[in-house]
Protein backbone atom coordinates (compact mmCIF):
# COMPACT_ATOMS: atom_id res chain seq x y z
CA UNK A 1 0.00 0.00 0.00
CA UNK A 2 0.94 3.49 -0.30
CA UNK A 3 2.45 5.69 2.34
CA UNK A 4 1.88 9.27 1.63
CA UNK A 5 3.20 11.79 4.60
CA UNK A 6 -0.03 12.11 6.74
CA UNK A 7 -0.12 15.92 6.52
CA UNK A 8 0.04 15.53 2.57
CA UNK A 9 -3.61 16.04 1.35
CA UNK A 10 -3.21 13.63 -1.64
CA UNK A 11 -6.36 12.61 -4.03
CA UNK A 12 -6.60 10.86 -6.86
CA UNK A 13 -8.76 11.28 -9.00
CA UNK A 14 -9.41 9.73 -12.67
CA UNK A 15 -8.93 12.69 -15.09
CA UNK A 16 -10.76 13.55 -18.42
CA UNK A 17 -10.54 15.20 -21.52
CA UNK A 18 -11.70 18.10 -19.91
CA UNK A 19 -8.26 18.37 -17.39
CA UNK A 20 -5.99 18.48 -20.39
CA UNK A 21 -4.68 22.31 -19.57
CA UNK A 22 -3.72 21.16 -15.98
CA UNK A 23 -1.99 17.66 -17.56
CA UNK A 24 -0.04 19.62 -19.58
CA UNK A 25 0.90 22.17 -17.42
CA UNK A 26 2.37 19.62 -14.97
CA UNK A 27 4.41 17.75 -18.04
CA UNK A 28 5.70 21.65 -18.25
CA UNK A 29 6.44 21.81 -14.50
CA UNK A 30 8.03 18.84 -15.06
CA UNK A 31 12.41 19.33 -14.57
CA UNK A 32 14.80 18.38 -17.34
CA UNK A 33 15.82 15.06 -15.83
CA UNK A 34 11.78 13.71 -14.53
CA UNK A 35 10.81 14.66 -18.07
CA UNK A 36 13.62 12.40 -19.55
CA UNK A 37 13.16 10.15 -17.44
CA UNK A 38 9.26 9.65 -17.85
CA UNK A 39 10.01 9.65 -21.55
CA UNK A 40 12.29 7.55 -22.10
CA UNK A 41 14.74 10.10 -23.59
CA UNK A 42 14.46 14.41 -24.26
CA UNK A 43 11.79 15.78 -25.64
CA UNK A 44 10.71 19.13 -26.68
CA UNK A 45 7.84 21.11 -25.09
CA UNK A 46 6.06 20.86 -28.87
CA UNK A 47 6.20 16.67 -28.70
CA UNK A 48 4.79 17.29 -25.14
CA UNK A 49 1.82 19.20 -26.16
CA UNK A 50 0.82 16.96 -28.93
CA UNK A 51 1.47 14.36 -26.67
CA UNK A 52 -0.88 15.53 -24.00
CA UNK A 53 -3.07 16.94 -27.04
CA UNK A 54 -3.37 12.62 -27.69
CA UNK A 55 -3.71 11.52 -24.23
CA UNK A 56 -7.18 10.41 -24.34
CA UNK A 57 -6.86 9.02 -27.90
CA UNK A 58 -5.23 5.74 -26.97
CA UNK A 59 -7.66 3.63 -25.44
CA UNK A 60 -5.96 4.84 -22.09
CA UNK A 61 -7.28 5.78 -18.51
CA UNK A 62 -5.46 8.82 -16.87
CA UNK A 63 -5.14 9.31 -12.97
CA UNK A 64 -3.81 12.61 -11.56
CA UNK A 65 -2.59 12.93 -7.92
CA UNK A 66 -3.52 16.72 -6.65
CA UNK A 67 -2.42 18.08 -3.80
CA UNK A 68 -4.40 21.45 -2.44
CA UNK A 69 -6.33 20.84 -5.80
CA UNK A 70 -3.09 21.15 -7.95
CA UNK A 71 -2.24 18.56 -10.49
CA UNK A 72 0.92 17.12 -9.08
CA UNK A 73 1.44 13.87 -10.44
CA UNK A 74 0.24 11.20 -13.20
CA UNK A 75 -0.16 7.40 -14.09
CA UNK A 76 -1.22 6.83 -17.85
CA UNK A 77 -2.43 3.19 -18.41
CA UNK A 78 -2.38 2.97 -22.87
CA UNK A 79 -4.39 -0.23 -24.02
CA UNK A 80 -7.05 -1.41 -21.60
CA UNK A 81 -9.43 -2.64 -23.49
CA UNK A 82 -8.39 -3.13 -27.33
CA UNK A 83 -4.59 -3.78 -27.54
CA UNK A 84 -4.22 -6.48 -24.44
CA UNK A 85 -3.12 -8.42 -23.33
CA UNK A 86 0.38 -7.59 -24.57
CA UNK A 87 0.85 -3.73 -25.06
CA UNK A 88 -0.88 -2.30 -21.60
CA UNK A 89 1.38 -0.05 -20.66
CA UNK A 90 1.58 2.26 -17.55
CA UNK A 91 3.69 5.03 -16.85
CA UNK A 92 4.31 8.01 -14.15
CA UNK A 93 5.11 11.26 -13.58
CA UNK A 94 5.28 13.42 -10.17
CA UNK A 95 6.75 16.54 -9.54
CA UNK A 96 10.14 17.18 -8.17
CA UNK A 97 9.38 18.87 -5.24
CA UNK A 98 7.09 16.05 -4.57
CA UNK A 99 8.40 13.33 -5.41
CA UNK A 100 9.74 10.67 -2.71
CA UNK A 101 6.43 10.93 -0.60
CA UNK A 102 5.04 8.24 -1.59
CA UNK A 103 3.08 9.55 -4.36
CA UNK A 104 4.35 7.38 -7.28
CA UNK A 105 3.38 4.35 -5.23
CA UNK A 106 -0.27 5.92 -4.41
CA UNK A 107 -0.77 6.13 -8.36
CA UNK A 108 0.48 2.84 -8.92
CA UNK A 109 -1.73 1.43 -6.26
CA UNK A 110 -4.73 2.91 -8.42
CA UNK A 111 -3.97 2.00 -12.05
CA UNK A 112 -3.03 -1.34 -10.90
CA UNK A 113 -6.83 -1.65 -9.45
CA UNK A 114 -8.15 -0.16 -12.08
CA UNK A 115 -6.28 -2.37 -14.26
CA UNK A 116 -6.92 -5.42 -12.55
CA UNK A 117 -11.04 -3.82 -12.32
CA UNK A 118 -11.24 -4.61 -16.46
CA UNK A 119 -9.42 -7.49 -16.45
CA UNK A 120 -6.00 -6.52 -17.84
CA UNK A 121 -3.87 -9.71 -17.10
CA UNK A 122 -0.41 -8.61 -18.24
CA UNK A 123 1.08 -4.87 -17.74
CA UNK A 124 4.28 -3.32 -19.21
CA UNK A 125 6.04 -0.62 -17.72
CA UNK A 126 9.48 0.57 -19.20
CA UNK A 127 12.01 3.08 -17.52
CA UNK A 128 15.54 4.02 -17.94
CA UNK A 129 18.23 1.93 -16.57
CA UNK A 130 18.83 4.52 -13.71
CA UNK A 131 15.39 4.87 -12.71
CA UNK A 132 15.75 2.96 -9.23
CA UNK A 133 12.83 4.71 -7.52
CA UNK A 134 10.71 3.60 -10.34
CA UNK A 135 12.30 0.01 -10.21
CA UNK A 136 11.88 -0.02 -6.43
CA UNK A 137 7.93 0.54 -7.05
CA UNK A 138 7.68 -2.13 -9.44
CA UNK A 139 9.62 -4.57 -7.46
CA UNK A 140 7.97 -3.49 -4.41
CA UNK A 141 4.51 -4.78 -6.88
CA UNK A 142 5.98 -8.43 -7.40
CA UNK A 143 7.22 -6.82 -10.92
CA UNK A 144 9.55 -9.36 -13.01
CA UNK A 145 12.02 -7.13 -13.74
CA UNK A 146 14.61 -7.71 -16.78
CA UNK A 147 17.20 -5.30 -17.64
CA UNK A 148 17.70 -4.53 -21.63
CA UNK A 149 20.40 -2.36 -22.97
CA UNK A 150 18.67 0.83 -22.48
CA UNK A 151 16.16 0.49 -20.11
CA UNK A 152 14.24 -1.76 -17.54
CA UNK A 153 11.06 -3.95 -18.69
CA UNK A 154 9.00 -4.33 -15.62
CA UNK A 155 5.72 -6.89 -16.40
CA UNK A 156 2.97 -6.96 -13.78
CA UNK A 157 0.22 -9.55 -13.49
CA UNK A 158 -2.55 -8.32 -12.42
CA UNK A 159 -5.26 -11.31 -10.52
CA UNK A 160 -9.02 -11.18 -11.54
CA UNK A 161 -10.91 -8.41 -9.88
CA UNK A 162 -11.87 -8.50 -6.32
CA UNK A 163 -14.19 -7.08 -4.21
CA UNK A 164 -11.06 -5.88 -2.43
CA UNK A 165 -9.50 -4.37 -5.86
CA UNK A 166 -13.27 -2.77 -6.62
CA UNK A 167 -13.92 -1.25 -3.66
CA UNK A 168 -9.83 -0.01 -3.78
CA UNK A 169 -10.96 1.73 -7.43
CA UNK A 170 -14.85 3.06 -5.95
CA UNK A 171 -13.55 4.47 -2.61
CA UNK A 172 -10.55 6.03 -4.08
CA UNK A 173 -12.48 8.23 -6.57
CA UNK A 174 -14.73 8.74 -3.51
CA UNK A 175 -12.97 10.13 -1.19
CA UNK A 176 -11.46 12.08 -3.12
CA UNK A 177 -14.53 13.40 -4.76
CA UNK A 178 -15.76 14.18 -0.60
CA UNK A 179 -12.58 15.87 -0.09
CA UNK A 180 -12.75 18.06 -3.22
CA UNK A 181 -16.45 19.08 -2.41
CA UNK A 182 -15.60 19.08 1.24
CA UNK A 183 -12.56 21.86 0.18
CA UNK A 184 -14.86 23.94 -2.54
CA UNK A 185 -17.70 24.14 -0.14
CA UNK A 186 -15.12 25.25 2.83
CA UNK A 187 -13.64 27.79 0.43
CA UNK A 188 -17.43 29.48 -0.59
CA UNK A 189 -17.86 29.12 2.94
CA UNK A 190 -14.56 31.25 3.91
CA UNK A 191 -15.38 33.48 1.36
CA UNK A 192 -18.66 34.49 1.64
CA UNK A 193 -18.00 35.34 5.56
CA UNK A 194 -15.09 37.25 4.04
CA UNK A 195 -16.97 39.64 1.86
CA UNK A 196 -20.38 39.78 4.70
CA UNK A 197 -16.85 41.44 6.70
CA UNK A 198 -16.31 43.71 4.18
CA UNK A 199 -20.19 44.80 3.54
CA UNK A 200 -19.80 45.22 7.31
CA UNK A 201 -16.76 46.98 7.33
CA UNK A 202 -17.80 49.77 4.37
CA UNK A 203 -21.41 50.18 6.07
CA UNK A 204 -21.30 53.93 6.72
CA UNK A 205 -22.25 54.41 10.80
CA UNK A 206 -26.14 55.30 11.16
C1 LIG B 1 9.47 7.55 -10.56
C2 LIG B 1 8.41 8.36 -9.87
C3 LIG B 1 7.09 8.26 -10.62
C4 LIG B 1 8.20 7.77 -8.46
O1 LIG B 1 7.26 8.53 -7.78
P1 LIG B 1 7.59 9.04 -6.30
O2 LIG B 1 6.37 9.69 -5.78
O3 LIG B 1 8.83 9.85 -6.34
O4 LIG B 1 7.90 7.65 -5.57
P2 LIG B 1 7.45 7.15 -4.12
O5 LIG B 1 7.80 8.17 -3.12
O6 LIG B 1 6.02 6.72 -4.18
O7 LIG B 1 8.31 5.82 -3.95
C5 LIG B 1 9.68 5.85 -4.16
C6 LIG B 1 10.31 4.58 -3.62
O8 LIG B 1 11.65 4.50 -4.09
C7 LIG B 1 12.55 4.51 -2.99
N1 LIG B 1 13.72 5.26 -3.41
C8 LIG B 1 13.92 6.59 -3.46
N2 LIG B 1 15.14 6.87 -3.95
C9 LIG B 1 15.71 5.67 -4.24
C10 LIG B 1 16.98 5.27 -4.78
N3 LIG B 1 17.89 6.17 -5.13
N4 LIG B 1 17.22 3.94 -4.94
C11 LIG B 1 16.28 3.01 -4.60
N5 LIG B 1 15.07 3.33 -4.08
C12 LIG B 1 14.80 4.64 -3.91
C13 LIG B 1 11.78 5.17 -1.86
O9 LIG B 1 12.31 4.82 -0.60
C14 LIG B 1 10.38 4.58 -2.10
O10 LIG B 1 10.33 3.24 -1.72
P3 LIG B 1 9.62 2.83 -0.32
O11 LIG B 1 8.20 3.28 -0.44
O12 LIG B 1 9.77 1.36 -0.25
O13 LIG B 1 10.36 3.57 0.77
C15 LIG B 1 8.82 9.85 -9.73
O14 LIG B 1 9.99 9.94 -8.98
C16 LIG B 1 8.98 10.53 -11.08
O15 LIG B 1 8.02 11.06 -11.61
N6 LIG B 1 10.18 10.51 -11.67
C17 LIG B 1 10.37 11.14 -12.98
C18 LIG B 1 9.55 10.45 -14.08
C19 LIG B 1 9.79 8.96 -14.12
O16 LIG B 1 10.86 8.49 -13.80
N7 LIG B 1 8.75 8.21 -14.52
C20 LIG B 1 8.86 6.77 -14.61
C21 LIG B 1 8.94 6.31 -16.02
S1 LIG B 1 7.44 5.52 -16.45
Amino acid sequence: MSDIKPHLKVGIHRLYSSDKNKIRAHFMRLDAESRRSRFCGTVSDGEVVRYVDEIFGHDSITCGALIDGKLRGIAELRGVYYARPAATEIAFSVEKDWQNRGIGDALFDRVFAIAQNRGVRMLHMLCLRDNNRMKRIAVKHNAEVSYGLDGIEAVLRPDWPTPLSIAQEVMGETSGYVYDMTARSCMALLQAGRKAMQALAVRPAS
